[in-house]
C-alpha cells in the first residue's frame, strides 16, 4: 500500500453536472489525503495530456459525471495515455450510460424495467407531435416519466400526469439530449444500491431509500441539504432489499463494470423491483447514497477511495 502516493482526481467537466462532480472531487480528494496520500485536482481541458505526460500521477481517479465523464470518452483517452485509472472500461461505460440499452440488457436477464419508447426530437417534428403525443399515452399509460436517454442528475428529467404536461416535459427533455426516454412512471420505493469491487469481486452495499420532501427527486431534492430523506438501511423487508441487491449485482456484473458502481430502482408495492438506471460515477459528494451506503457497511469512506486506486495501480 505503500507504494500508491500520487494520484489525480479528475473533476467538473463540461456537463450540467460539473458542480455535482467538483463537489464529489473534493470528497474524494479530502478522503486519500486522510490517509497521507499525495492528491492533485485537475478539470478536463485542453491542458489534461500535457500535464499528463509531464507529470504522470500513479493513478487517476475520474470522478466525473453526466457525459463528460460517464459516456466513456475520458476513460477512452487515459486509455490512450497508459494511465491507469478507477472505475470501468470505455466500452462498459457506453453501454450503461445508454439507458435504452441498458434496459434491454437487464430485461434480457430477467430484470424487471419500465415500459418505455425513445424517440428522437426529429419523430415529433416529422410525424406531428400531437399525434405521437397521444400515442405514447395511449400505450404507456398516465402517469408518465420523461427523462434524456441519455444523462444524469434528473437533469431534463419530469413525472407528466397529462398528455397536456407532455409537450412541456419533451421541451425541457431536449434542452438536455437529442432523444426522450418516455416511460410509464413506476410507483413505489426508490432505492439506490451502490456495488464495490476492491479486489474480492463485487459486492453490494446497502441499499439507501430516498424520499425526496416533493415526491420528485430532482436536482433541487438530490443536492439541498434537507430537502430528501435518506435511510439506511431501507425501511423494506428483508426480501425486497435482496432483490434490489441482486438486481444491482446483475448490472454491475452484465453492463461489465468495474470498481464501483451504483443502480437505481424502485421497489413496487407488490414488491417487485424495477430497474431504472446504472451509473458508472455515482456521486461522491457528502449528501450522495453510495459514500452513506458505505458508511453504513462499517466501511471508511478514506479506506474505499485508497483501496480503489490502489487496486487500479496494481493493473497498471
Ligand atoms: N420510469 C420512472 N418512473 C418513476 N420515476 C422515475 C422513472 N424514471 C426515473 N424516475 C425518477 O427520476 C430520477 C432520475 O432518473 P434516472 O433514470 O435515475 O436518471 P438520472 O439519475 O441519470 O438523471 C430517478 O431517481 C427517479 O426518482
Ligand atoms: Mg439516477
Amino acid at each position: 500500500m505503500a507504494d500508491l502516493d500520487r494520484v489525480l482526481v479528475l473533476a467538473g467537466g463540461l456537463s450540467p453536472e460539473h458542480e455535482v462532480s467538483v463537489h464529489s472531487g473534493r470528497g474524494v480528494a479530502e478522503a486519500l489525503r486522510r490517509l497521507g496520500v499525495e492528491v492533485q485536482v485537475a478539470d478536463v481541458d485542453s491542458t489534461l495530456l500535457d500535464r499528463l505526460a509531464q507529470d504522470p500521477p500513479q493513478v487517476v481517479f475520474p470522478v466525473l459525471h453526466g457525459s463528460a465523464g460517464e459516456d466513456g470518452a475520458i476513460r477512452e483517452v487515459l486509455e490512450l495515455t497508459g494511465m491507469p485509472y478507477v472505475g470501468a472500461r470505455p466500452g462498459a461505460c457506453r453501454l450503461a450510460y445508454a439507458k435504452p440499452a441498458a434496459k434491454a440488457l437487464m430485461a434480457e436477464r430477467g430484470v424487471r424495467v419500465p415500459r418505455g419508447a425513445t424517440l428522437p426530437k426529429s419523430a415529433f417534428h416529422d410525424l406531428g407531435a400531437p399525434a405521437l403525443m397521444d400515442r405514447l399515452a395511449n400505450r404507456l399509460g398516465l402517469p408518465l416519466f420523461v427523462k434524456p436517454d441519455r444523462g444524469g442528475s434528473a437533469f431534463g428529467a419530469a413525472p407528466v400526469t397529462s398528455v397536456q404536461d407532455l409537450s412541456a416535459a419533451l421541451v425541457a427533455c431536449f434542452a438536455y439530449g437529442d432523444a426522450a426516454l418516455v416511460e410509464e412512471q413506476v410507483q413505489g420505493t426508490e432505492l439506490a444500491v451502490g456495488v464495490l469491487d476492491t479486489g474480492d469481486g463485487p459486492v453490494a452495499l446497502p441499499p439507501v431509500e430516498i424520499v425526496p420532501d416533493g415526491g420528485v427527486y430532482d436536482y433541487a431534492a438530490r443536492y439541498t441539504a434537507g430537502r430528501t430523506e435518506f435511510f439506511c438501511p431501507a425501511r423494506l423487508d428483508a426480501d425486497a432489499l435482496a432483490a434490489a441487491t441482486e438486481v444491482a449485482m446483475t448490472a454491475h456484473r452484465a453492463l461489465g463494470l468495474r470498481d464501483l458502481s451504483r443502480t437505481d430502482v424502485i421497489v413496487g408495492e407488490d414488491g417487485q423491483v424495477v430497474f431504472l438506471e446504472t451509473n458508472v460515477a455515482p456521486g461522491l459528494t457528502e449528501t450522495s447514497t453510495f459514500p452513506m451506503a458505505a458508511a453504513s457497511a462499517g466501511l471508511d469512506f478514506s479506506v474505499v477511495c485508497r483501496d480503489l486506486a490502489h487496486q487500479a495501480f496494481l493493473r497498471g
